[in-house]
């Protein structure tokens, strides 16, 4: 499966369903009704910065993904029979091998296992895709995110820089 057209359903440990899928530009204001879920913590840790609103440059990058050098993944789950983005992950290609990925899940839909199941199927498409490396900052406190990446079973080297930990998976 091309990564543009990837797509996947999942359970999560609750029995509910979730799509993983590739988001697609058409998800504009899905993902845009998501970001406006989220609480500003939950942004911080994301953008590490306080982000409310996005310029239409952002949000140009964030929708208008090339999957190979950009890849980004979005969670859908039924919410009153509609299909709703829950949250999302990508991967930027930084060096060759080697991508910087980054999640996002709304706040009322965390600890459920989205996170999980996206770095599952992310690290899938990265390694289809040859790379060797992802790489991470990860904010102080921020336990919920250190545990989707070591339920990814990869090798993890961590570093302790002042305002982050700065992780490496290896994907080989
Ligand atoms: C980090 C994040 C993506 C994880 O997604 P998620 O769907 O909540 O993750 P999961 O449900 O798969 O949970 C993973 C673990 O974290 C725990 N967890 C999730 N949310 C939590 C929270 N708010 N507080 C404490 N623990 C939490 C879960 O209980 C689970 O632990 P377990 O396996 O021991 O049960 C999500 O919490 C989030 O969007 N946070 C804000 C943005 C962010 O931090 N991005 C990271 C920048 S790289």
């Amino acid at each position: 499966m091309q990564a543009r057209d990837y797509s996947a359903n999942e359970t999560l440990r609750n029995g509910r369903a979730v799509e993983i899928r590739a988001l697609r530009p058409e998800d504009r204001a899905g993902l845009l009704a998501a970001v406006s879920r989220t609480s500003d913590q939950s942004l911080y840790r994301r953008f590490f910065a306080f982000k409310r609103g996005f310029t239409e440059h952002e949000i140009a990058f964030y929708l208008n993904v090339d999957f190979v050098g950009h890849v980004a993944l979005i969670a859908l789950l039924d919410e009153d029979g509609q299909q709703v983005i829950v949250g999302g992950c990508r991967y930027i290609v930084v060096q060759p091998g080697q991508a910087e990925v980054a999640f996002a899940v709304d706040d009322a839909h965390q600890g459920q296992g989205v996170g999980t199941v996206l770095m599952r199927h992310l690290v899938a498409i990265a390694r289809n895709a040859g790379l060797k490396e992802l790489i991470a900052d990860v904010l102080p406190g921020n336990t919920a995110m250190l545990k989707v990446f070591r339920a990814s079973g990869l090798d993890i080297k961590t570093e302790q820089e002042p305002e982050a930990t700065h992780l490496v998976l290896h994907l080989t």
